[in-house]
């Protein structure tokens, strides 16, 4: 599989000068904010809890407009959630009474009706066994493990076929091994589909295993602290681990974590 070149790929996102206060707090949430995300790249933000990585997402995702600066997608003013764009948030939140099917074919159904969705049917299918879900199409998410549920929720987001995939901390909660699988899994679909991913994580090992380029942020007020850039060969496997670069790279962003904790 090819090195992505990311670096003179189109600009999918341009942030300039972003910061967002919420009402009544009293340190700004992003501060001065200054982002160039290409078409393809793999970015992952990682810092303490409140640093404003979810604040970030929501911006990317067109959830939040900031309170200064500007947020461009594809040259234009950001204004609302755009099409190309697929969300998933911590918790799968799959419909208890849908199956795994009729959940994954939700956002298809609420956009374009449910003649659309039954087209997409094989589709869905489809995407039920790349995650390993086959057998489980019919189930309800009650009978589902966690692990189970997230690929569900996979699947309900690439069912749009998004170009750009915003992921905040999807596997937190899974346990270690059912983790490294989704970051695999992650990876093989944002190579395939050249995706642009941005995920936010607060494990340094994950965020190294799959970015291309790691923001590491500080909180109070939330800003970007340092850009690790990552340079290790794709597709990453269990081997990328044993790169005496790798091991590097944690140290350096534990680094810039540590420096902006204590600043
Ligand atoms: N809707 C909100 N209203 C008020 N304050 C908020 C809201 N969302 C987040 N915050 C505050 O903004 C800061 C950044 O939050 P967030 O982006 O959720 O951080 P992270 O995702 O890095 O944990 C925190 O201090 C948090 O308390
Ligand atoms: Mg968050």
């Amino acid at each position: 599989m090819q090195e992505r070149t990311t670096t003179l790929a189109p600009i999918e996102y341009r942030l300039e000068g972003v910061s967002h206060s919420f009402p009544g707090a009293e340190t700004a949430a992003i501060q001065n904010v200054d982002l160039t995300i290409r078409r393809g790249s793999f970015t992952a933000l990682i810092g303490p809890s409140g640093c404003g990585k979810s604040t970030l997402l929501n911006m990317f995702a067109g959830l939040l407009t900031p309170s200064q600066g500007s947020v461009r997608f594809r040259g234009e003013s950001l204004t609302g959630p755009a099409p190309q764009v697929g969300v998933m948030f911590q918790k799968p939140a799959l419909l208890p009474w849908r199956t795994t099917l009729e959940n994954i074919l939700l956002p298809i159904e609420v956009a374009e009706g449910k003649a659309a969705a039954r087209q997409k049917v094989d589709a869905a299918m489809e995407l039920i066994e790349t995650v390993g879900l086959g057998g489980f199409a019919h189930a309800h998410p009650w009978q589902l493990s966690g692990g189970m549920a997230q690929r569900a929720a996979i699947c309900r987001m690439l069912i749009t076929e998004p170009e750009i995939l915003l992921l905040d901390e999807p596997f937190g909660a899974l346990d270690e091994l059912t983790r490294e699988r989704m970051d695999a899994e992650i990876q093989r679909i944002a190579l395939e589909r050249d995706a642009t991913v941005i995920l936010v994580t607060h494990s340094i090992p994950e965020s190294i295993f799959l970015a291309d380029r790691v923001l590491a942020m500080a909180a109070r007020p939330g800003r970007v602290n340092q850009i690790i850039d990552v340079d290790l060969p794709r597709p990453r496997t269990v081997d990328s681990v044993a790169d005496p670069r790798y091991v590097q790279y944690l140290k350096d962003v534990r680094t810039a974590l540590d420096r902006g904790h204590h600043d």
